[in-house]
């Protein structure tokens, strides 16, 4: 079973980079919003509208039937939650995923945020999470194999005592939302499809503080960890080059990783 893993120019790259700097841009944009009472739901007004005002579209809203244009998934929720009505409070952990289309090309990157003070467990598996995507986004180049950067979190995860969600993984993408390769968080070394200069796909794990396993709630969407713990999550859309890869999602601001430095523009 090998993927068919598309090959992008470097023109195509020209518009890759700017898709992605629109989405770092909308992440960043949200971070001063992030308090203590505010909804999800204004959250997700806040990103719809700023992507607006770009000229670009939130990929999100109508995709598969997905009502909103964001995923913000607060605390023991793994991924896809919807934006609602209910208030952030003090202490809660919330990921905001944002996939913006912008003349035909997708950038897809998602951050993590805090509300005032979180546990220290709960800041060492965000701090975990995200240098696991680093180090995955670090072993990047043609050549290297799929299954050896799946392996790489995969350790790391692991000798910190947390899992790594099976069910949800990274994608293809580029001129589609959702395309192959299939990027494993998991597995085994050696495996896979190989990298080819041209590749773009994202590397997204998904971390929980107990067990791996996952259930999706009612609403056919929300994905939340099946014992209730903590879940946190970091994406970067990226593009492999001849040297490594270009991380096309990256913050103007330095804003990677929470406690921000908050700046509002
Ligand atoms: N942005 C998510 C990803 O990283 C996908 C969200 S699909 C949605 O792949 F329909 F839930 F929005
Ligand atoms: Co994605
Ligand atoms: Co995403």
């Amino acid at each position: 079973m090998t993927q068919k893993c598309r090959i992008y120019s470097s023109e195509d790259f020209v518009h890759l980079r700017k898709v992605g700097e629109l989405t770092a841009h909308i992440l960043d944009y949200i971070t001063s919003y992030v308090t203590d009472g505010v909804t999800t739901l204004e959250l997700d007004r806040l990103c719809h509208e700023e992507i607006l005002r770009h000229n670009a579209i939130p990929a999100p809203l109508g995709y598969n039937g997905y009502p909103k244009a964001t995923c913000i998934s607060v605390n023991h929720v793994v991924c896809h939650g919807i934006p609602s009505d209910k208030k952030l409070a003090d202490g809660d952990i919330l990921n905001i995923d944002i996939t913006v289309i912008l003349n035909g090309w997708y950038g897809d990157s998602s951050r993590m945020y805090v509300v005032g003070k979180p546990s220290k467990r709960a800041m060492e598996l965000i701090d975990t999470t995200y240098e696991s995507l680093m180090l995955g986004i670090g072993l990047v180049r043609p050549g290297i194999r799929l299954g050896d950067i799946g392996h790489a979190i995969q350790r790391f995860v692991e000798a910190r005592k947390f899992s790594v969600v099976r069910d949800y993984c990274g994608h293809g993408i580029g001129r589609v939302f959702h395309d192959d390769p299939t990027v494993l968080h998991f597995g085994k070394s050696n495996s896979g499809p190989m990298l080819e200069l041209g590749n773009v796909f994202t590397i997204e794990p998904m971390v929980n503080v107990g067990g791996y396993k996952t259930k999706v709630l009612k609403d056919g969407w929300t994905a939340v960890t099946s014992d209730r713990s903590l879940s946190a999550q970091f994406e970067h859309t990226i593009g492999v080059t001849e040297e490594g890869c270009e991380i096309f999602t990256l913050s103007k601001l330095g804003m990677h990783k929470p406690p921000y430095d908050i700046k509002r523009q």
